[in-house]
């Protein structure tokens, strides 16, 4: 084995409900990138698993009547399947409880404790005794209310470890802005002002109300705070303080940490400070990616818009699904799922570019020479800039999987697929075919093309794994052909190539019957509303008659600009065209959108508001927005719905 490494993880996920799309993209991006450093010639570690302590999984286990062990045991085999079912060739899966994983975080939060680091004390916050959550004064809602179920808090106590994360700030402020361990790079400033500057509060790093965690060993009472549980699995997989594997000094640090936006926080600067007090090495780089949104709204099972990967995949095969969604997601931006978009990707890039080309070209080498290239040839200008594009593609991959920029690691390899469709196009075979003189030149139109698909699809394999071994047998590239370092060069396939005809690799879809039936069939397998996480819904409140809902004007406005409020973590100030002129107003969102996020979009305003002033500014109404869990959406509405119209 080579003595290059590369470690990469994805998060370990929450098994409170079965794995849609959104977690398909962490790990097939991760997968893809662990295929290509093989491919490189690395010794890879790649790590994924789930996270499955904590009060909510205890909670839904009880609802089930079963444990919570027995709860988790059968969501783990279902992650399990889908993960075989998209070809994820992952190295390692670790359960956080697994006895090695608990007995190492044990001893972790002893070490921190016994360095000083982990102090006990007294949570004071403000308690919801509905929901049993403690909160602090910043999470609560702008009234001041539990920010889950919008009722009365009252101040509590409870004893319980804390985490000093002070002596971390500046180490970790310098790690977010001076080094590119955060990509994108963008993100560091806003962690900085919203986390540091105020100055990195104690965490509290242990729970009394509930049992289903890791118990502190020297406290028993308290279980240890899930987070640090869960960050922990990246080096307890690797057999830090336990004695189960043994790759510890042989892949940390780890090169990659892939996450969405979401649990960015934790990864920016929780993991860090607890590294940093252990006196372990950082990671490399946490590329953090956004949401796969549907309708606007981030994919989860709470709002019941889940896509269902397997469902997808049953229809257009795995590698289509691996394909889009990598190809859909820059790094740093939401990518907005949409049945249409997805039907004409597969029909334009797969079935029409990459598809055509291998069967076009496969066809011609049977038509005019019965299967097997002469070794003639007769080169010509035409043929240099689609040599020299075949020639650097790897280079350019390389560069795009290193910076984690999958969908333009997949744009480069399309453009040489494009150019050679176009080539096909300049040369005119077929012309060349008519003419006894042009064999020689017609035989090297179609090596050329034979070796630009040879290059492009052995990069490509490392994405779409199961598609590109046919394509290999068809231009009759043995396995032994298919390397990296071939694919850095042009000229590989044999001079007097054979090839073979074989399945069509992509059929072609009838775009609009293939997206109504899509859509169909998504919404016959959409859970029922009452298999959506009842959990979280507010109680209905007390009936009004209308004329008190008519009391309400709601309008629908235009977010022409946004920024954040200054001082004030939880506050956007967004100026509204309301369809009467200019109107201001402050919303406690800046927790789940950047303003970037809301800029051009048609919301809803509660216009008729008596102004009032949040941290200093003045908001003239209020945001319509929707609980989901812990989190807010806003509600957006269609962009042809004029500013100013009034709801009813
Ligand atoms: O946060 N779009 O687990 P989790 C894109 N257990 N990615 C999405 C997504 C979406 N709509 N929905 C989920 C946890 N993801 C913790 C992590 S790590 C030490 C502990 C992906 O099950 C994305 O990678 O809520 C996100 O970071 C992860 O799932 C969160 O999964």
């Amino acid at each position: 084995m080579s003595n290059k490494t590369f470690y990469i993880t994805t998060p370990i996920y929450y098994p409170s409900g079965n794995p849609h799309i959104g977690h398909c993209y962490t790990t097939v991006a991760c997968d893809s990138i662990a295929r290509y450093k093989r491919m490189q010639g690395y010794d890879v570690m790649f790590l994924t698993g789930t996270d499955e302590h904590g009060q909510k999984i205890e909670e839904k286990a009880a609802e089930q009547g079963v444990t919570p062990k027995q709860y988790v045991d059968d969501i783990v085999k279902i992650f399990k399947n889908l993960w075989s079912y998209m070809n994820i060739s992952y190295d390692r899966y670790i359960r956080t409880t697994d006895d090695y994983h608990v007995e190492a975080v044990q001893k972790i939060f002893k070490a921190l404790y016994d360095k000083g680091y982990i102090y006990k004390g007294e949570y004071k916050g403000k308690y919801c005794t509905p929901c049993e959550s403690f909160w602090t004064e910043s999470q609560l809602d702008e009234n001041g209310c539990c920010p889950e179920c919008h009722r009365e808090v009252k101040e509590a106590k409870e004893e319980s470890y804390f985490f000093k994360m002070s002596p971390f700030a500046e180490r970790i402020e310098k790690l977010l802005l001076e080094t590119d361990y955060l990509r994108p790079k963008t993100r560091a400033q806003e962690l900085v002002n919203n986390f540091i500057k105020p100055g990195l509060e104690d965490l509290c790093v242990s729970r009394t109300s509930f049992k289903w965690g890791i118990p502190v060993t020297f406290d028993e009472k308290h279980v240890v705070y899930v987070w640090i549980d869960a960050l922990s699995n990246y080096i307890t997989a690797l057999g830090y303080e336990n004695s189960a594997h043994n790759d510890y000094e042989k892949f940390w640090p780890a090169d990659v940490h892939m996450v969405a936006k979401d649990i960015m926080r934790f990864h920016a600067i929780i993991w860090p400070a607890m590294l940093m007090a252990l006196d372990l090495p950082l990671p490399k780089h946490l590329a953090v990616h956004g949401w796969i949104t549907f309708n606007g709204q981030k994919m989860s099972k709470s709002l019941g818009n889940v896509i269902d990967p397997l469902v997808l995949g049953e229809r257009y095969g795995a590698d289509s699904i691996r394909y889009h969604i990598m190809r859909e997601m820059a790094l740093g931006s939401d990518s907005s799922f949409s049945n249409k978009i997805m039907i004409d990707r597969i029909n334009s890039d797969l079935a029409n570019d990459l598809g055509n080309l291998v069967s076009r070209t496969v066809a011609m080498v049977i038509k005019y020479f019965d299967g097997t290239l002469p070794a003639d040839r007769e080169a010509d200008e035409l043929d240099k800039e689609l040599i020299s594009m075949a020639e650097s593609l790897r280079a350019n991959v390389d560069k795009y999987v290193d910076e984690t920029q999958l969908n333009n690691a997949l744009a480069e390899i399309f453009k040489v697929i494009s150019r050679a469709n176009k080539y096909i196009d300049e040369t005119a075979p077929w012309v060349l075919a008519k003419d006894e003189s042009k064999k020689a030149r017609l035989a090297t139109v179609l090596y050329n093309l034979l070796e630009s698909i040879r290059i492009s699809t052995t990069l490509l394999s490392c994405f779409m794994p199961t598609t590109m071994p046919k394509v290999w047998e068809q231009i009759g590239a043995e396995e032994g052909l298919i390397t990296y370092e071939n694919a850095g060069k042009f000229g590989v396939l044999p001079a007097n190539v054979t090839v073979k005809k074989g399945e069509v690799l992509f059929p072609r879809l009838d775009i609009d019957k293939e997206t109504e039936e899509l859509n169909a069939i998504l919404l016959k397998n959409a859970p029922a509303s009452e298999d959506v996480d009842k959990a979280n819904l507010t109680p209905i409140s007390d009936t009004i008659n209308i004329e008190d809902f008519g009391k309400v004007d709601l309008r629908v406005a235009e977010v022409k600009s946004c920024e954040k409020v200054p001082k004030a973590k939880k506050l956007l100030c967004l100026q509204l065209d309301d369809g009467f002129g200019t109107r201001q107003v402050v919303s406690g969102i800046a927790k789940w959108y950047a303003p970037e996020d809301l800029v051009g979009k048609k919301i809803i305003v509660v216009a008729n508001l008596a102004p009032a002033k949040l941290c200093g500014v003045e908001s003239q109404g209020m945001i319509v927005a929707a609980d989901v869990g812990e989190d807010a959406r806003v509600i957006f509405v269609d962009k042809d719905i004029p500013n100013g119209s009034k709801l009813r």
